[in-house]
């Protein structure tokens, strides 16, 4: 059994999708959720699908290696970043060299990088006047945003969409995609 661990730090709708996903299977769970807010909607689904989830500690979390230690002792395989908004230490990186995937709902390498989040994203999408944007699941490295692209796909931009309707688009195809995608990298087939 490959246990995963989902960062995040927002309303958790891809988790949800991603727990669905691996309901039932065998050979793949999630087995932890963590999220650096208290007030996280993420946190609500955690205790509703009766999955453990911890509330990360700034301190613990940027001056120790107390969560790589705390995921290794829980035989966590992976990491999973759906919509985590802090930037992750090295030493957890190391730790998960290459089992540590992230989603971002724009076409890396434009619209990345450090601030570059939710609204944010999509309204330098529409400013930019590209008439196409999509989703990028990557590998993290130290560097935000960065790390080897494995997965995009994407959607049109018409002149009608506000950065709510680009961001609508930009869910479906999250949903639609990242759950798939964790696990054909979790089989080794990306
Ligand atoms: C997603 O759009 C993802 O691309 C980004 O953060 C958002 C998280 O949304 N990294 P949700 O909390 O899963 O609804």
């Amino acid at each position: 059994m490959r246990k995963i661990a989902i960062f995040a730090s927002g309303t958790g709708s891809n988790t949800q999708r991603i727990i669905d996903h691996f309901r039932g299977n065998k050979d793949a769970s999630v087995a932890l959720i963590l999220s650096n807010n208290p007030a996280a909607g993420v946190l609500g689904i955690a205790r509703k699908e009766e999955i453990p989830y911890i509330i990360i500690d700034r301190e613990k979390f940027f001056q120790s290696n107390y969560y790589l230690q705390l995921l290794k002792e829980n035989n966590i395989q992976w990491i999973v970043l759906a919509g985590f908004l802090w930037k992750i230490p090295t030493e957890l990186i190391d730790g998960f060299k290459g089992k540590m995937v992230n989603i971002h709902p724009a076409l890396l390498p434009k619209f990345g990088g450090k601030g570059m989040y939710g609204a944010k994203v999509h309204e330098a999408v529409i400013q930019s006047g590209d008439r196409e944007s999509g989703i990028t699941i990557h590998l993290v490295d130290e560097i935000y945003d960065h790390g080897k692209i494995i997965f995009q796909a994407r959607c049109p931009v018409s002149p009608e969409d506000d950065a709510n309707s680009l961001a609508k688009k930009i869910h479906e195809l999250e949903y639609q995609h990242f759950p798939k995608v964790i696990e054909e990298l979790m089989d080794s087939k990306i």
